[in-house]
């Protein structure tokens, strides 16, 4: 997933424009972007939505944020929308493989309800999200088979450190946050799931968003996070692998390809060894996925 734009739940205006506006996934949200006076009318407005998305048809993956597991409002959440078949739920204050473990067995109990498979609903974590979450980044290998992304958040791990700002003068991160990116990386890679970049909330600055969207990529995010729809297109452009890149992915592949057995090889007198050749295969799995003609 490139490009997963967020919806407030209970704006069904905005819930339809979504579907045409080019994402590859839209996170249907509960939580923080829901006044707790609209949590029923957005539980009843997000099922619905995802029970009349044609499935016949291209469209996004469907996730929805439900509210924290430690909020009290997780179980509602869950119960309303489970039965109208989301791709994946989302988990904020995520801390650790244990809360996943603890959301897999409450998907596993609602699945088994509504004769739905188990394990056809995917979790994917915000994992930075409180100051005991940075402590447990390392802890989500092998904690449920249903743990497909890990994403980051800087908001409410401002409010948490008692923060004033989580970005400098320039827009760019301070450390704790920079630090928070970097755990989601690793606790990523460490998973083996795909790493997701946070939210670019001056969604007007398109070369700010051009800037970050770079520096993810650059830095191993597969996608990022996006809160309004004109943010889709540029985030889909930059984390499409480019002709370029393909182009030298492929020539690696197939300079080991043409080497059976090879540990090492020189192409145009640079040096490639295996971590370089799965490199170049991630890329060449990853411009498949977004329909890239190889
Ligand atoms: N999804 C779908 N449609 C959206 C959208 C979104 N995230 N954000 C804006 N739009 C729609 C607007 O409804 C508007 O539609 P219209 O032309 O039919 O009226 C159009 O896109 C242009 O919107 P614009 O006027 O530029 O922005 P806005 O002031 O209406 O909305 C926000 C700004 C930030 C409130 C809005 O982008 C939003 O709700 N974002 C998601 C917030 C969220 O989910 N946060 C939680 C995670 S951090
Ligand atoms: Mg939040």
């Amino acid at each position: 997933m490139r490009s997963l734009l967020f919806v407030p739940a209970d704006a069904p205006g905005k819930l339809d424009k979504a579907l045409g506006c080019g994402a590859d996934a839209l996170i249907i949200d509960l939580e923080d972007s829901v006044a707790p006076q609209r949590k029923a009318a957005a539980r009843a407005a997000a099922a619905d939505f995802i029970a009349r998305v044609p499935v016949d048809r291209p469209r996004p993956r469907l996730l929805v944020r439900i509210n924290a597991l430690a909020s009290g409002l997780a179980d509602a959440d869950l119960d309303a929308v489970v039965l109208a078949g989301p791709d994946a739920i989302m988990l904020p204050k995520a801390e650790g493989g244990a809360l996943v473990m603890h959301a897999d067995a409450k998907l596993a109990a609602r699945e088994a309800l509504c004769g739905r498979p188990e394990g056809s609903i995917a979790l994917v974590p915000i994992a930075t999200e409180t100051a005991h979450a940075l402590f447990l980044a390392g802890t989500y290998l092998g904690a449920s088979a249903r743990l497909s992304a890990l994403t980051w958040g800087a908001e409410d791990l401002a409010a948490e450190l008692g923060a004033e700002a989580n970005r400098d003068a320039s827009g760019n991160f301070l450390d704790p946050y920079r630090l928070a990116r970097a755990l989601c990386l690793a606790a990523a890679a460490a998973a083996k799931v795909d790493a997701i970049d946070t939210v670019y909330v001056d969604f007007r600055n398109t070369d700010g968003l051009r800037r970050e969207c770079e520096e993810a990529r650059r830095d191993g995010f597969c996608g990022k996070m996006a809160i309004h729809p004109a943010q889709v297109a540029i985030i889909n452009e930059v984390f499409t692998p480019s002709a370029e890149a393909i182009a030298k992915a492929q020539s690696v592949v197939d300079g080991f390809a043409a080497s059976p057995g090879a540990g090492v090889i020189a192409i145009g007198g640079v040096m490639f060894d295996r971590p370089h050749l799965a490199r170049a295969e991630r890329l060449l799995a990853r411009a498949r996925t977004a329909g890239v003609p190889l």
